[in-house]
């Protein structure tokens, strides 16, 4: 999936992934995972989620990579925030607060930059993404995680023929197949939404689930 793609739905405000609330599957999960307050998060594919926005409210530092860089603006914007600006080999980094977020690539994120995360959260990036792409992603982003490392992992799953993503079903055989080599992965929770999602329903798709993930780092 081309970046053009993606700056498009920014462009023009096509952003029905953006949720006007925290995930509940989020606030749900979360707490088992048993992290220090301070833990610092990588959210790859951040766009503005306000997930982070619950993760900072928690005590966690949060860094986000995006490669929109009116979805961080407007991230920093909606929160009243003025972030410092500055730009490294990674792209260009805006603080304030809790937050660091990087306009650009989470495929070039070198290991350095996310050595001091601990932990991180994974909603509609995986699943945003296709087939080949979202290898690339497990061999780049979540490959140079520390070990240790601890986080959540969000999917849907449905009858991936009836229906062009994004968002793409990613069954559980190709969450193992992704990451079985570098993580533990424990699936913790998986929800029919099919009578939540009427815009589904409405392209005739006939089962949609979601599927939470608990994922440690090996070492
Ligand atoms: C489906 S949206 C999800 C955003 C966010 N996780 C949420 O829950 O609202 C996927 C986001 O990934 C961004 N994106 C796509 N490819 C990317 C890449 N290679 N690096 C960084 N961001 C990317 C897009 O611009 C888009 O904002």
């Amino acid at each position: 999936m081309h970046p053009e793609f993606w700056h498009e739905r920014w462009s023009h405000n096509r952003i029905g992934f953006h949720r006007d609330a925290p995930l509940p599957l989020l606030l749900k999960h979360w707490p088992a995972l048993d992290l220090a307050p301070d833990t610092r998060v990588f959210v790859p594919l951040c766009g503005k989620s306000l997930d982070m926005v619950w993760l900072a409210e928690r005590g966690h530092r949060v860094l986000g990579v995006e490669l929109s860089e009116l979805a961080v603006r407007q991230f920093f914007e909606e929160r009243g925030l003025a972030p410092a600006v500055h730009e490294t080999d990674a792209g260009v980094h805006f603080t304030a607060g809790a937050y660091e977020l990087i306009v650009g690539d989470a495929f070039a994120l070198d290991a350095a930059v996310l050595a001091d995360c601990a932990a991180v959260y994974d909603r509609a990036a995986l699943i945003a993404l296709p087939p080949e792409l979202r290898r690339t992603y497990a061999a780049t982003a979540w490959h140079r995680l520390p070990t240790g490392c601890r986080g959540l992992l969000v999917t849907l799953e449905y009858p991936q023929a009836e229906k062009a993503g994004p968002p793409f079903a990613v069954a559980a055989d190709e969450v193992h197949a992704l990451f079985d080599r570098d993580w533990r992965i424990d699936a913790i929770e998986v929800r029919d939404i099919l009578a939540d999602e009427p815009g589904f329903v409405a392209d005739g798709v006939t089962a949609l689930s979601t599927a939470v993930y608990r994922l440690v780092r090996r070492g």
